[in-house]
């Protein structure tokens, strides 16, 4: 049995993570953590979540554990990170503190000095698909962003065959969980309701580095993305639509043939036949990435659905830990 802790286990993220572990047999959860309510049950905070019992962080038994999930914001997770690899605990941090090797990137797009900058190499990038071999026995895991999740895997078979031709224009959509439960002006009902709205439009967004460094990784250190996310009205789900112009000589059918084959083994990808769309119907409250496309000349039009709070977070959070521990990759989320 694996032990493990949550730390922000009251956020959006925290709180999905405690549903799914429930539900893995072969995890123990020893401790949650809330600054907020300490004390309380977790099922006081939201309604219908297990009847847990929330501590303060800094009585957190870290040591005790074999895992710990970081569920805090931005900023928050490295220092705890530190402290729980110092304890031979492993961490699996679904905050963008370890995405970015580079520490001056980290500065540059989240306004603060790294707290760990020691820690930046060791970790392993965790989008499960594509990172799998360098998971095993990881001691610290960066869970991918949600937008990057959707994006990433939607490039990943272009980028393996060199099939991109140009810049590619990503036009992405998330529920309003994305942004968190710490209340913000912005994402309050009165503001999101009945409204769509872009935000952080064209190379402004701090998910951008994010998916360029792994694209430069697969090996196109050139390809420059415009990434235009927009706030929707709805609870959770993210849809990424990207328009890739091909390569001349690349004609639908072997593109789609090309995802067919790249994610042939993948428990949580579904490619849809051509010309068929991902909505975000197909994939709520589920690990999976469903990804459609269709060709207009020339250009890949490629939709693809996940929910942030699984597959763009807790899910794929679990499905790390899986591969980490050397468990069957779908434990606890089938
Ligand atoms: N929401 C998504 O779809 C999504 C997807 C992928 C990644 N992420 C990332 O996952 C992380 C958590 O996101 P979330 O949406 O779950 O956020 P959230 O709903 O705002 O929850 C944040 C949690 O952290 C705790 N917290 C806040 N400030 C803290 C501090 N200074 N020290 C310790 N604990 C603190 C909060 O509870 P207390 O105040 O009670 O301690 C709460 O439990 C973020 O880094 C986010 O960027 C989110």
């Amino acid at each position: 049995m694996i032990e493990v802790g949550v730390l922000g286990a009251t956020g959006y993220t925290g709180a999905e993570l405690i549903r799914l572990l429930g539900r893995h047999d072969q995890v123990r959860l020893k401790f949650a953590t809330s600054r907020s309510s300490p004390d309380q049950s977790l099922a006081k905070v939201f309604p219908g979540a297990p009847d847990i019992n929330l501590i303060d962080p800094v009585q957190a038994p870290i040591e005790d554990v074999d895992l710990v999930f970081l569920c805090l914001p931005n900023g928050q997770s490295a220092e705890v990170a530190a402290e729980a690899l110092q304890e031979g605990t492993r961490v699996i941090d679904l905050s963008a503190d370890f995405r970015l090797a580079d520490p001056e990137l980290y500065q540059k797009w989240y306004g603060q000095r790294h707290p760990a900058p020691e820690l930046l190499d060791e970790a392993v990038y965790g989008l499960t698909e594509t990172e799998r071999e360098r998971l095993p026995d990881a001691r610290l895991v960066a869970n991918p962003g949600c937008y990057p999740t959707s994006v990433l895997l939607a490039l990943y078979p272009l980028l393996l065959e060199s099939v991109v031709g140009g810049r590619v224009i990503v036009d992405a959509k998330s529920g309003v969980s994305g942004a968190g439960r710490t209340p913000k002006l912005a994402t309050q009902f009165v503001e999101v309701a009945e409204d769509l709205r872009p935000y952080s439009i064209g190379r402004a967004h701090r998910h951008l580095p994010e998916m360029e460094t792994m694209l430069a990784r697969w090996g196109d250190s050139d390809l420059r993305l415009i990434f235009s996310p927009h706030l929707v009205p709805i609870p959770r789900g993210l849809l990424s639509t990207l328009y890739v112009p091909l390569r001349s000589g690349w004609v639908e059918s072997q593109v789609h043939h090309l995802y067919l084959e790249t994610y042939a083994e993948e428990p949580f990808i579904t490619i849809l036949p051509l010309g068929e769309v991902a909505t975000l119907r197909q994939v709520n409250y589920s690990n999976r990435c469903v990804i459609g496309m269709t060709e207009v000349d020339g250009m890949l039009v490629i939709t693809a659905a996940i929910d942030n709070l699984r597959k763009g977070a807790a899910g794929q959070a679990i499905q790390n830990m899986n591969v980490v521990f050397g468990l069957e990759e779908t434990t606890g989320l089938l």
